[in-house]
């Protein structure tokens, strides 16, 4: 049994301009005690992708294709109330914003006691020594679950998000950008963390970020979203070491790569696309060094290169050059026009 199989899923938001299509045909599996990184600039769909696999979504948001099968259910077909008895219980999210999940207005512990008592069924009692031996596992003093989350700092507070969403011990975790609000050293930190609870915990993980070199240290497996699509996904170790898409190379380009940490960092010019009205051909197109005509008329497919590495480019045969050109910082000057 494949543990979460997604397939084809589209998500769109209904907005005053038209229809964005935030997520637009998203597949991949990922086996139980694997992790997964999904990895893209700003507004690539990665918060309406793990909003809609758990359901959380804006009032303007709809499912419109595809499954989510979490151990064989579909959970896009599920009722809401069989949707509500799992959430936390099999599958739990560490949000982007700390706040979404612990309460401003009273002290960190009653975050915690609020999950375990009204989702777990435990007693208070219970409660608050599960909250400890939580609070213990992710590194915090237990003296702080009396402190109010605004008394905690960014790394503190970030930490005691992720004992909360491990609580109920989920099959699923889903951590959504978990360090980027955090300074450097303490993003380090709480990283580190996080892959020690994996190891210890077996934890199933879905860890979304924009920044690529997390995704090395972290995951077995790696999907690159671009505009609401895949255009990259395999084994993280093969496509960090031979990208096949040109958005990978840019985006490993962008972050400090620990093998080689005197390389000069280059960024990809422009942003992505406006989703309510994509360009024609390869999203990507307009900003890729390597764009041909046919990328700007004809949308590349995502096609399996080797087994279990998948790539969405047109330029596939001399993908080897493109890769070494990719290197050099001329070749990513003045693409936007
Ligand atoms: N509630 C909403 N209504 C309309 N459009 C939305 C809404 N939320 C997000 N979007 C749009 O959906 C697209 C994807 O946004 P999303 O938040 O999923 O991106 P992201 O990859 O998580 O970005 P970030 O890295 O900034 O968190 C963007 O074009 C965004 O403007
Ligand atoms: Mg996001």
């Amino acid at each position: 049994m494949v543990f979460l199989q997604i397939k084809n899923l589209k998500i769109h938001y209904h907005t005053k301009r038209g229809i964005n299509k935030a997520v637009d045909g998203v597949s991949f599996e990922l086996e139980k005690g694997k992790s997964i990184g999904i990895v893209g600039e700003s507004g690539c769909g990665k918060s309406t992708f793990v909003k809609g696999l758990i359901r959380v979504m804006s009032q303007n948001a709809t499912i419109t294709e595809g499954e989510v099968l979490f151990e064989e259910k579909d959970l896009v077909q599920l009722p809401e109330k069989e949707m509500r008895d799992i959430r936390w219980k099999e599958l739990a999210i560490i949000p982007q914003a700390a706040m979404d999940s612990l309460n401003p207005v009273y002290p960190v512990l009653d975050s915690f006691i609020e999950i375990l008592v009204l989702k777990g069924g435990m007693k208070k009692k219970q409660a608050v020594q599960r909250a400890e031996e939580l609070f213990k596992m992710v590194g915090l003093d237990t003296k702080r679950l009396s402190y109010y989350p605004h008394e905690f700092s960014g790394g503190m507070k970030q930490r005691a998000v992720i004992a909360l969403a491990l609580a109920l011990n989920p099959k699923l975790v889903i951590a959504d950008e978990p360090v980027t609000a955090l300074d450097v050293i303490v993003q380090s930190q709480v990283l580190k963390e996080l892959r020690r609870l994996k190891e210890e915990l077996g934890l199933t993980l879905i860890l979304i970020t924009h920044d690529i070199s997390v995704v090395a240290q972290t995951c077995e497996s790696i999907v690159v979203m671009y505009a609401g699509k895949i255009v990259e996904k395999g084994l993280a170790n093969e496509v960090l070491k031979r990208p096949n898409h040109p958005y990978t190379m840019g985006l490993a380009n962008a972050f400090p790569n620990l093998q080689e940490p005197n390389k000069p960092l280059i960024s990809i010019e422009g942003s992505p696309p406006d989703l309510v009205d994509p360009p024609k051909g390869c999203l990507f197109s307009e900003r890729c060094p390597f764009r041909m005509e046919r990328c700007t008329t004809e949308e590349p497919l995502l096609t399996e290169i080797k087994p279990g590495h998948f790539a969405a480019c047109h330029r596939e045969a001399e993908i080897d050059d493109l890769r070494e050109r990719s290197m050099e910082v001329a070749t990513w000057q003045k693409v936007v026009s």
